[in-house]
């Protein structure tokens, strides 16, 4: 099982303006489905700019251990020769996830409907999440699990030997549950039809047209979606260009904006509007970014983004777009924190079941630099102190989590004091090279 990693430090302090190109890793979201998709489809289907963090690595080894083969070329090409849809087998060691919630949710969908036995676990931060959101409708199929009380992980599931189709709205705004149900749709026979009232990541919906499913999308009088697929589907192998990762790339978006002076490229992002609530919000407090060679890449729109350092002001984030920025609210938060009025963060009780509590590491990080934020059960109100007003001085704990840990080194570049997070080990799950980026750009840590 995943042995916890000794902690590391890391110091982040003001310097000078950040310049040049930042070019950020895969998109974590896209990476995951894309070895998990080809596991389940016979043939081979070809990877570029795979994710090479921890969190996919997991993910990979899962498929290996499930029967895929799994190789990476000497020009970090992927590889993988799936078993197709219903052919993986019964992994005779326990999964391990690590730290990834989108990993082992995920898995646990491919395997729900193939009659087999498989027992998931992750790290201290995995073991913690909620795993029952999945696990309940995927009985639904047939499937049947155990788990510990509250529904934690580790998790055995036993696949339906006779699964059927479903129907089934979604009771969580989250795409993890969603493509769970749509991978589980795969190996049983019929038409299953999920609805869901908010509109969240459609990764896994576009790859599975493009890997040959039968999957329809109508949009919903009340704004919701119904998504349909057609069971005991064939998918055919295909190449895979994976665009950077927006999430990643919001860390050094908000260091080029709050460092004064600076000025940051960042090419071929994905532009998917259900994954960039962020840049829309950073605008409306003011922020330059611009867009260009907004293009299509297999199926993902891309494009090319420019940022200068901003004035900012304060908002209030739209409820409704959290699905959009979900990932983003901790740096987000910092963004705010350099902003003259108050930001207004609602409609987040699921941020409290991230790697962390994200509500609670946020205020608690904000606070320990100096900066006023009012914690609420489904959000946070932070007071910002403008460009220069920032103190610093503060360590953060990072919770075991990524993006805690990348947020608030990405303050302490700003800050007038250094800013110092607890451990940082955490940030290979989804952004390996983020300090040699960072420096790369001008940023003091160390
Ligand atoms: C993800 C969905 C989101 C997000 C996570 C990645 C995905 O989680 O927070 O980092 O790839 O489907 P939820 O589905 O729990 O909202």
């Amino acid at each position: 099982m995943t042995k916890e990693p000794a902690t590391r430090p890391l110091t982040a302090r003001r310097g000078a303006a950040l310049r040049g190109t930042a070019t950020v890793p895969g998109d974590k979201s896209i990476s995951h489905r894309a070895l998990i998709l080809g596991s389940l489809c016979a043939g081979e289907t070809r990877i570029q700019g795979l994710l090479e963090a921890e969190d996919v690595l997991h993910t990979a080894r899962a498929m290996r251990a499930l029967g895929a083969d799994l190789l990476r070329d000497d020009d970090s090409q992927w590889r993988v020769w799936g078993r197709g849809v219903g052919g993986l087998a019964e992994p005779d060691e326990v999964l391990d996830f690590g730290n990834s919630g989108t990993g082992s949710r995920l898995a646990m969908g491919a395997v729900a409907t193939t009659a087999m036995t498989v027992v998931f676990s992750g790290d201290e931060s995995l073991r913690r999440r909620p795993m029952k959101r999945v696990l309940e409708p995927l009985t639904l199929f047939g499937a049947q699990y155990s788990a510990r009380e509250g529904g934690l992980m580790p998790v055995t599931l036993t696949g339906a030997s006779r699964p059927v189709a479903i129907e089934h709205e979604i009771a969580v705004a989250s795409a993890q549950v969603k493509s769970a149900l749509l991978l589980a749709a795969l190996n049983a026979p019929g038409r299953t039809r999920l609805v869901q009232r908010a509109l969240t990541r459609n990764h896994t919906e576009k790859m599975l047209g493009a890997f040959g499913a039968q999957i329809s999308v109508e949009a919903l009088a009340d704004g919701g979606e119904a998504i349909e697929l057609t069971g005991e589907a064939e998918l055919r192998p295909i190449s895979i260009s994976v665009p950077r990762d927006p999430s990643s790339a919001a860390f050094p978006l908000v260091a080029a904006l709050i460092v004064p002076g600076s000025e940051v490229a960042l090419p071929g992002v994905l532009l998917n509007p259900r994954r960039i609530g962020l840049v829309e919000t950073l605008k409306e407090m003011g922020a330059d970014i611009a867009i260009a060679n907004a293009r299509d890449s297999g199926g993902e729109r891309v494009g090319d983004l420019s940022v200068r350092a901003s004035s900012l002001k304060g908002v209030e984030v739209p409820p409704d777009r959290a699905p959009a920025m979900i990932d983003e609210y901790p740096i987000l938060a910092v963004a705010a924190a350099f902003a003259e009025g108050r930001t207004v963060m609602r409609g987040l009780e699921e941020l409290r079941v991230k790697e962390s509590d994200r509500l609670s590491a946020i205020a608690q990080g904000l606070r320990a630099n100096g900066v006023t934020v009012e914690e609420r059960d489904d959000g946070v109100v932070v007071e910002g102190r403008g460009a220069d007003g920032v103190p610093g001085g503060g360590t953060v704990a990072t919770h075991m989590d990524h993006r805690i840990a990348m947020a608030f080194l990405t303050m302490g570049m700003a800050a007038r004091a250094a800013v110092t997070v607890d451990d940082t080990t955490m940030i290979a799950t989804s952004f390996p090279g983020f300090e040699d980026l960072m420096r790369g750009l001008g940023a003091g840590i160390g």
